[in-house]
This record gives C-alpha cells, structure tokens and sequence, in this order.
C-alpha cells in the first residue's frame, strides 16, 4: 500500500514536472546535417561522447563537424611547460578521420584557461614571445591535416574596438596577433586560421576594429582567413537587420565566416505551459532566420555553423544555473521545435 501511493507520488510529480517544462517533443530526428550545404558542426563535450549513448547517437546522426569544448584549450591541453595532453585530441582526430567528420579547433590564444606555469614563466619580451609562439607551433604540428581550421585568437577585442590587455598583450604588444597567426601558418600551411569572438553580430566599434586590424594585417602578407562570430544570443536580441548588417560587413571585407558557438537565450517569462510553448516557437524562428541568413552568404565564404552544445541539460550556461534551454535538444535529449523548424522541409527555403 505505501509503496504504491509512493509510485503515485512520483508519477504525479514527473508529471508536473513535464507540465512546467512545456511538451516540447514534436517531431523526429531527422539527420540535421544533410539538410545544409555547408557543415553543422556540435561543440563537443568528450566525456559524454564516451560514455552517454543518447549523446552519442545524437553526436554522430545530426552533426558533420565538432569542435571540442575544452580540450584543446591552453590550461587543458599544455599544464606544464615540456607537457602536452594528448591523448585525447589523438582519440577524437583518429575516431572523427574514421567517420569522415571535420574537426574545427578551438582555441590557440585566448585570456582565459591559461595554464599556471604561463603566467609564473616571465622572461624578456622575446622569450614571452618564443613561450606563445611555441605553443601554437607545438599544437598545430602535432594536429596538422587532421584540424580543418583554428580559432588562433580567441576574444581579444573589447567593447570599445580597443586591444583586450590580455597576457600576451601585456608582455608582447599588440603585434602577438600577427605573431600567433604567423605560427599557425608556419605550422600548417593548409589549415584555415580564424579569429573569433562574441559581439561582432552587430554592426559597431568592436566589428570595426576587428575587421581593420585583420585587413591590414593581411595586407602585410599575414594569412587570416576567417571571421568566428560566436552568437551567444536571446530570443530578441540581436535584431535579424543588425545581424545581416554585420555579416555583410564582414563578407565584403573578403573572410570566411563561422558561426563558432551558437546558442540561442530563452528569456521572458515562463509563466505558463501556453507561454512557454511560445516562447520555443520563437526560438524555433531565430534559429531557422539565422540559418536561412547563413545560406544566403557566398558559398566560398561558408565554413559552417557550429551549435555551442547538444541538449538542454549539457549547455555552459547552466553552469550559472539559470535554466536559459538556448539549444536544439530538450534536457531529456528530444528534439525542440527549433530542431523540428530547421529540419522541416516544408518551411525551408
Ligand atoms: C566555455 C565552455 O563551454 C565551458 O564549458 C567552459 O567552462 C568555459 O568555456 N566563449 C568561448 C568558449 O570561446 O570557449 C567558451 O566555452 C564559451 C564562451
């Protein structure tokens, strides 16, 4: 007796629990990658990869390309001077050559997840720079032909269009930049050499400066052949004309464009079950806009779009748990109606 109003109990509560979360299972899964012409790439968390089949199957039936989420970053990947990790990166490359799937790297350069031994080894600006130009050319090496294309810098613009004064900004200057895309290119000549960054999906000083910097930098012989527009977006924000304002801007300046690491806020009220059904649907829109905007950019400027994580329930955002579901996958893996609109061939145009 008490173990059966226990399991109603429990019924009960899952089913509520269901109710708040809106129903959103409301179609199947469709192989979203053959419904673009140009890669759908998935930021790829390694550890669910081994060891959950739900995120495996997914992983492996929707998406053409990953980029890791973590480890190839600094800190992760180089923690102490003579020492790379890498094991894993040796795994994925073998099992994505296996599978005929693209892996974008991410990232050489960046001010965050710098291991400790970077920040203790200060020397003269020459060795600071021999100490960043090592790691890259070490990197690069070891992945070349197997990493289609590199964020070699990652967010070193700020708001402004000034220079972030990161680490190697403060030991080098501002010439690391060229330095770090120099190294990737000596270290592959064939991989493709990104910058990427949040903030440049609209139209302003930081876009302006970015796409100033890299032009000139290119004119002086350096190779920088994209542009990563992150789009850690909401539901309102940016505007569609400000994001094809932008994208225009960048593809006349002559760079490949990455769509590196989108995600799409849920914000507004959930209040109720209606509401919140609305408020997927127009997730389901922004997504379909910002692919269909995509689509529209010169073929030999696409390099893909790359979904900064699979369900729900894997996104780095929860890590500041607010329950913000900016993904194509609900917590329980099952498709969102943004997954259903950008695979539903009747609406596609
Ligand atoms: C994030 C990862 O998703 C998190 O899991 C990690 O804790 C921190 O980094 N911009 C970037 C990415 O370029 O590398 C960040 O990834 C998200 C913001």
């Amino acid at each position: 007796m008490q173990n059966s109003v226990f399991i109603i109990i429990l019924l009960l509560s899952s089913l509520l629990q269901s109710a708040i979360a809106g129903d959103v299972s409301t179609c199947k899964q469709r192989k979203l990658c053959q419904f673009y012409p140009f890669p759908i790439g998935l930021a790829l968390d390694t550890e669910k990869l081994k060891y959950e089949e739900v995120y495996w199957n997914l992983a492996l039936s929707e998406f053409s390309s990953f980029t890791p989420e973590q480890i190839l970053k600094a800190s992760y990947i180089h923690p102490r001077e003579n020492k790379f990790m890498f094991t894993e990166i040796d795994e994925l490359m073998r099992f994505c050559k296996e599978r005929r799937i693209r892996l974008h790297g991410h990232t050489l350069i960046w001010h965050r997840e710098i291991p400790s031994w970077m920040y203790r080894k200060k020397g003269s600006k020459s060795e600071d720079l021999e100490t960043m130009k090592q790691h890259i050319d070490q990197l690069v090496r070891h992945c070349a032909g197997k990493i289609t294309g590199w964020d070699v810098l990652n967010e070193a613009f700020n708001e402004d269009g000034t220079l972030r004064e990161n680490l190697w900004f403060k030991r080098i200057g501002p010439d690391y930049i060229s330095e770090a895309f120099r190294a990737a290119n000596t270290a592959d000549s064939s991989a493709l050499l990104f910058y990427n960054d949040y903030g440049l999906e609209v139209p302003g000083p930081k876009l302006n400066a970015v796409l100033k910097t890299l032009t000139s930098m290119r004119q002086d012989g350096v190779r920088i052949d994209g542009i990563g527009l992150q789009l850690h977006i909401t539901i309102d924000y940016p505007s569609k004309a400000a994001l094809e304002q932008a994208c225009r801007q960048i593809s006349e300046a002559g760079f490949m464009i990455h769509f590196s690491e989108v995600d799409i806020r849920v914000t507004g009220q959930k209040s109720s079950k209606k509401k919140q059904r609305e408020l997927l649907e127009t997730q389901a829109n922004r997504f379909a806009t910002l692919f269909q905007l995509y689509r529209s950019l010169p073929k030999r400027q696409q390099y893909g779009i790359t979904i900064w994580g699979l369900s729900d329930a894997d996104t780095w955002l929860n890590e500041n748990n607010k329950r913000s579901q900016p993904l194509l996958f609900d917590e329980k893996y099952r498709p969102k109606p943004a997954y259903c609109k950008l695979t539903d061939t009747t609406t596609r145009n």
